[in-house]
């Protein structure tokens, strides 16, 4: 319940600053590459499932029934800062900060998935990968399922 008020107040914040033009509450960045059929509207309302670890192992199973990859959502969505280089998860100009900052949602996606498009070498877990990785990977889908 919770999270459906927070989704609305999100919603209504973001329609209600379009229509107010010049009174926007959240500026949301502008991303590259085709739009999403879907609509913005739906991403917005829908995104959180979309990408949601299966609750199995998805490396090991090779399988997947969501079409969502994260690196390509940062590849898209990727912010440049000052240095004309795409901004970590660090910055609070990140694509995916700039609405969990504002109904202070945090997400932990990032501790192994990469926040900035491939070719900008953030060094992740994915990357490197200590011995305990499956430790904690185990871990990490244990606490999803409980
Ligand atoms: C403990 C490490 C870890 C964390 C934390 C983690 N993931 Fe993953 N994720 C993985 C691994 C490993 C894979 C499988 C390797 C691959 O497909 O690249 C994966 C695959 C995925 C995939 C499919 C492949 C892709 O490129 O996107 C999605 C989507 C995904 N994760 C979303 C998330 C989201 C959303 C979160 C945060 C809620 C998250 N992950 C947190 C380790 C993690
Ligand atoms: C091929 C490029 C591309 C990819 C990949 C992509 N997006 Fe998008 N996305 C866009 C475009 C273009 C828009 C339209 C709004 C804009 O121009 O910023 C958009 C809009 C959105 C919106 C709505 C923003 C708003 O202003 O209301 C969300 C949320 C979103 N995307 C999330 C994601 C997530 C999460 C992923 C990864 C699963 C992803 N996108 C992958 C290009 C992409
Ligand atoms: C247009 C605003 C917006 C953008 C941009 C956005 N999110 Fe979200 N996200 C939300 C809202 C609102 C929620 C919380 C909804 C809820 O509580 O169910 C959320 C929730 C999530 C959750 C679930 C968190 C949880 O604890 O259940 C994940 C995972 C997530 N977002 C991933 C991303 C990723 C990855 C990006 C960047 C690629 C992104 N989001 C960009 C608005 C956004």
């Amino acid at each position: 319940m919770k999270r459906l008020i927070i989704a609305t107040l999100v919603l209504f914040g973001l329609s209600y600053g379009t229509i107010q033009a010049g009174s926007v509450y959240l500026e949301i960045p502008m991303a590259t590459g085709e739009p999403h059929p879907e609509g913005n509207v739906f991403w917005r309302t829908n995104h959180m499932d979309l990408l949601r670890h299966d609750r199995d192992l998805t490396m090991r199973q090779g399988e997947r029934d969501i079409d969502a990859s994260l690196a390509s959502c940062v590849t898209c969505h990727a912010v440049n800062g000052p240095d004309a280089k795409p901004v970590t998860v660090k910055s609070e100009d990140h694509f995916c900060r700039v609405c969990h900052d504002y109904t202070a949602i945090k997400i932990d996606c990032f501790q192994c998935h990469n926040s900035v498009p491939a070719d900008f070498g953030e060094t992740s877990l994915m990357f490197n990968r200590p011995d305990n990785t499956l430790d904690i990977l185990l871990a990490y889908l244990e606490e999803l399922s409980l």
